[in-house]
């Protein structure tokens, strides 16, 4: 009997650790707008048909959200005034396909006015832009508020690409977020693109010894270092995180394994022998690190914050 007793609150322990934060439920808006996850699918595929960079895009937008202020969509306030908002900051810069999210928000005012928040929008655009790009579906746990709140010294929190391990794990554990998450999370970077700025450190005067970063493979160094040369740098120069860009996969970790990870701080999961057989782990097993993924999406999908429902995703209430 008290097997069954300490069983039965050790499963509700384990519930409540890893089910979503308490305000989110998966059929959130069956009664208050039933086709809201349609109408956002159907705008992400338009959008993704005329441009292939979309995905990775929303994908990026939705963890920059998240690790700010909690999935709050306070990445999408406009700067107004004195106030210099997230987007705004220097991480931010090279966000974009805001108008994605827009588009979808004008159409879900008409449908449903004031139901469906900026942020639900964001953490739906980020599964629906893994989906397109062949990676696994989950159902989204809804019912995210907006901020009100966006300030761009606040994006100096957002990760680094120059990171090392124990900083990566420090990041993550801030927002409840462990090693096992920060591993399948940083598989993200198997779609989209990245400017020279973020490895540049790495291809050129690495340290007093080496000109290039040692963990770096020597061709793959050799061909970044053509794209990106020391001076003269196009301002949109730069490198696809993963030869198959637009594909969600995990090729990202076979390239790791093999020194070819674009920042520090992918190349730095090695570091850690934990983060480490994970690394080896997802790079053997598509399916392992599918699963992982979801799992760790819905986790930091949950990270809260915000108050109202915005009528506008660049504008308070
Ligand atoms: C672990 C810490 C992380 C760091 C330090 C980091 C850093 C970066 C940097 C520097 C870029 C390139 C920006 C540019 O130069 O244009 C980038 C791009 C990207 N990141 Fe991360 N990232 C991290 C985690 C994540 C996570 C958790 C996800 C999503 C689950 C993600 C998804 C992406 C995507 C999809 C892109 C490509 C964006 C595009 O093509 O527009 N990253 N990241």
């Amino acid at each position: 009997m008290a097997q069954l007793v300490a069983a039965f609150f050790s499963s509700v322990l384990i519930f409540s650790l890893f089910s979503p934060g308490k305000s989110l439920s998966l059929n959130y808006y069956d009664k208050t707008c039933p086709y809201a996850e349609s109408i956002i699918t159907n705008a992400i595929k338009n959008a993704a048909s005329e441009d292939k960079t979309v995905p990775a895009a929303l994908l990026r937008l939705h963890f920059h959200d998240c690790f700010i202020r909690g999935c709050d969509a306070s990445v999408l306030l406009s700067s107004k005034g004195s106030n210099k908002a997230e987007k705004d900051g220097p991480p931010n810069v090279s966000l974009h396909a805001f108008y994605v999210i827009d588009n979808a928000k004008k159409e879900l005012e008409a449908w449903c006015p004031g139901v469906v928040s900026c942020a639900d929008i964001l953490a739906l655009a980020a599964r629906d832009a893994v989906v397109l790009s062949g990676g696994p579906s989950w159902d989204v746990p809804k019912g995210r508020k907006d901020g009100k709140t966006s300030k761009a010294s606040e994006t100096t929190q957002l990760p680094a690409p120059t990171f090392s391990i124990s900083q990566l794990q420090q990041s993550f554990s801030q927002r409840g977020l462990s090693m096992d998450d920060l591993v399948a999370l940083s598989g993200g970077h198997t779609l989209g693109f990245s400017h020279c700025s973020s490895f540049q450190k790495r291809i050129h005067n690495f340290n007093a010894t080496h000109d290039v970063d040692p963990s770096m493979h020597p061709s793959f160094a050799a061909s970044l270092r053509s794209v990106c040369p020391q001076k003269n740098m196009a301002k949109n120069a730069g490198a696809t995180m993963d030869p198959s860009s637009t594909t969600f996969d995990n090729n990202y970790y076979k390239l790791i394994l093999q020194g070819k990870g674009l920042f520090s701080s992918d190349q730095a999961l090695l570091d850690a022998p934990k983060t480490k057989d994970l690394v080896s782990k997802f790079a053997s097993s598509q399916e392992a690190f599918r699963k992982a993924f979801v799992n760790s999406m819905i986790k930091m999908s949950s990270i809260n914050g915000g108050q109202e429902i915005r009528k506008d995703c660049r504008v308070v209430n």
